[in-house]
């Protein structure tokens, strides 16, 4: 397996003793590392789909605006394709972050009216959710049903169902306290097994540890590693293909047999072990995508800040992580469907929405809101507690995130693992992202 990183630290630097003297040989053309790569597509990607948004935005504010209801319809269902496409060429934050741009403020997306204001958020996203099946407002990662262990996707789910989820899982799976200490007492062997491995800064190797870490700390289970590699290999393809081919092309999942091969390759693995569908769901889709992710992100974002990471003291450490995911939220948003009327302004119109429309509110531009973060673009480990507390990607109310407090101390027991082996300012690991 490539390591995707750039950096072997068991492995010095070749050093040539007689450079001066070595024969000129024909150089090479510099290689384009992956990222590279994916980020000279990424900036003709924005450039484009921002000519995109832009000329989608009076139809879409058009859509909203006619009385003519199967009219409304039809253009939504054209505009939110090419949504959908947009998020596979700018990666869903970003898509997030250049409409706002374009419209100055809240948009339309998808089938969703999308929130940027941190008060309207903090305050809608507490109310009971009456939830559909689209996730930022297109068919995409939560939405189809079939994909997950249970057969339903918790976070599409209305009460009462719901909240019963969220009661197994407040009794069985999250029925600890968790400290820092704690969690890495409990992680010792599940760290140094990931230490050992030669490849560890590879991003199917930090995910399939994120596999193992949740496994241990919600079930007290060791999955061996290559299996855990192997269901979260497994999972992710799996899911990938459900993404891009669920809501337009469902015929190309039954070709692929991506369903019976998520449960095989991946469920009925973990099952086998004991682990329960509700936590192989959580832990899968909710622990590795969002922690697999963030790790990474945080990477990225110590090496582009110039921070060196082992350097923080633990006070800094937490609001560096706090900092990530107030900037790259690892859960993108949260969507209700409306049971009264509610209006919105949306470029200057103001846009009634009716019963059954979907109010969708993207962390990235809530916690860019620069009424509550000064200098929201920035990367700032001295952010009061106040602003810590106002980040929110891990949701509010009766339905926030269980983990919260888990995922940071996972977060920064994982970069302390892989901070003690390399310096992030020469790690370049690729993640397919989208
Ligand atoms: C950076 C890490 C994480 C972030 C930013 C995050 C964010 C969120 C958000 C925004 C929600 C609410 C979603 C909604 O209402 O639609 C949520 C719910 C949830 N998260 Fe997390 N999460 C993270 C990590 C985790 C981890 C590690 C686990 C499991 C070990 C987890 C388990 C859950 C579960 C089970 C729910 C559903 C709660 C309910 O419906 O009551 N999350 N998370």
């Amino acid at each position: 397996m490539s390591t995707n990183s750039s950096q072997d630290p068991s492995t010095p630097p070749a050093q040539c003793p007689h450079r001066s003297q070595a024969p000129l040989q024909p150089q090479a053309p510099p290689k384009l590392s992956p990222n590279a790569a994916m980020s000279a597509f990424r900036s003709v990607a924005h450039f484009v789909s921002k000519g995109v948004i832009r000329a989608l935005k009076p139809v879409k504010i058009f859509a909203y605006e006619t009385e003519v209801a199967p009219l409304k319809n039809a253009i939504l269902s054209a505009t939110t394709f090419v949504d959908f496409c947009l998020i596979f060429a700018n990666v869903q934050n970003d898509t997030m972050l250049l409409h706002e741009e374009v419209y100055g403020g809240s948009f339309l997306f998808g089938r969703g009216v999308m929130v940027v204001e941190h008060a309207r958020t903090a305050r809608d996203i507490t109310l009971p959710p009456l939830r559909g099946n689209n996730f930022m407002g297109v068919s995409i990662v939560a939405s189809d049903a079939n994909m997950f262990a249970t057969n339903a996707a918790i976070l599409n789910q209305s009460t009462p169902a719901r909240g019963a989820a969220r009661d197994f899982l407040d009794q069985n799976v999250f029925n600890k306290t968790w400290t820092q200490d704690s969690v890495e007492d409990a992680l010792a062997q599940t760290l140094s097994d990931w230490k050992s491995n030669p490849d560890m800064a590879n991003y199917l190797v930090i995910r399939a540890a994120v596999t193992r870490v949740f496994i241990k700390l919600l079930r007290d289970v060791d999955v061996p590693v290559d299996e855990a590699t192997f269901v979260t290999q497994q999972y992710m393809q799996r899911f990938v293909e459900s993404s891009l081919f669920a809501g337009y092309f469902p015929a190309m999942l039954d070709l692929l047999g991506t369903y019976k091969a998520i449960r095989e390759d991946a469920y009925f693995k973990l099952r086998a072990r004991g682990i329960d569908l509700l936590t192989i769901d959580v832990t899968l889709f909710a622990a590795m995508f969002s922690v697999g992710t963030i790790v990474i992100r945080c990477v990225k974002l110590a090496k582009d800040n110039n921070l060196r990471y082992q350097d923080l003291s633990p006070e800094k450490k937490l609001n560096f992580v706090y900092e990530a995911v107030r900037l790259q939220p690892t859960v993108t948003s949260v969507h209700r469907k409306l049971d009264d009327r509610e209006q919105v302004e949306v470029a200057g119109h103001r846009i009634t929405l009716g019963v059954g429309d979907e109010l969708v509110y993207p962390f990235v531009c809530s916690n860019r809101d620069e009424d509550v973060f000064p200098n929201a673009e920035k990367l700032d480990l001295n952010r009061p507690t106040s602003q810590r507390d106002a980040v929110l990607s891990w949701s509010r109310g009766a339905h926030v995130c269980p983990a919260k407090d888990l995922s940071i101390f996972v977060t920064i027991a994982m970069l302390d693992a892989l901070s003690a082996r390399y310096d992030f300012a020469t790690l370049d690991i690729f993640s397919p992202e989208f």
